[in-house]
């Protein structure tokens, strides 16, 4: 039997990390935030000073680091060579970094073999930029979310994330990385053909995680 896999692609703020995480709950799944390993990246490379513009230094660098992703109990935590980095990934430095590496081909191709050999041993719901698209195109069940964006920018501004940044700033850096993120040339942001599309601006989380599920048990 293959194992479940349910792909939850979209742009920062659409919900896709609150609704990834309840359906894993409810379904049993693991759940694997594939933007915390880009900003794993992202942190190692800041951290080591490195000129990641340079394909010669970024990727030996790249085979140095191992970088794993796991559910402790309610707490997501990302691990690199074994440390907990997830309280250093979520600054909007970080954001941004992981958001202009991502689009280099090396990093990508880094992190395709973790993500596929995840999926190889779990039921997984993962939630990314490009899972139904390119990571894991033959997916059965694949998501879209998205939400406008003053919608998306009220909800990250209220996370709190980065508490010195007012609303306009949060807005601003996310429409800078939505426009990094889907005007990229590899893998850009965009729903796959077969994707279920879901505008999340109007409706409660837990609309959205009826509505995956009822696609879901559909077929
Ligand atoms: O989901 P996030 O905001 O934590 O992701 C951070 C950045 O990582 C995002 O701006 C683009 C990149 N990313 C990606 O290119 N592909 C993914 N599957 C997930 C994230």
């Amino acid at each position: 039997m293959t194992n479940m896999l349910i792909t939850i692609d979209g742009p920062a703020g659409a919900g896709k990390t609150s609704v990834s995480r309840e359906l894993a709950k409810r379904l049993n799944c693991i759940y694997v935030d594939t933007g915390a390993l880009y900003r794993g990246v992202a942190l190692e490379v800041k951290q080591a000073g490195i000129d990641w513009e340079a394909d010669a230094v970024l990727e030996p660098f790249l085979n140095r680091i191992s970088l794993s992703f796991a559910m402790e109990g309610e707490d997501p935590v990302l691990t690199s060579s074994g440390k907990n980095i997830s309280s250093l990934i979520r600054t909007p430095e970080i954001s941004m970094l992981a958001s202009a590496i991502s689009a280099r081909p090396c990093v990508r191709k880094a992190l395709l073999g973790l993500q596929h050999a995840i999926a190889k041993n779990n039921d997984t719901v993962f939630e990314g930029r490009d899972m139904g698209t390119v990571v894991f195109p033959h997916a059965r069940h694949k998501f879209f979310l998205f939400a406008d964006l003053d919608t998306r920018a009220l909800r990250r501004f209220k996370e709190k994330q980065a508490p010195e940044q007012d609303l306009v700033q949060v807005k601003e850096m996310m429409e800078s990385r939505d426009a990094n993120d889907a005007g990229r040339e590899i893998a850009p942001l965009t729903p796959a053909k077969d994707a279920v599309l879901i505008d999340s601006t109007h409706i409660s989380l837990e609309e959205v995680v009826q509505r995956i599920l009822l696609e879901i048990h559909r077929d």
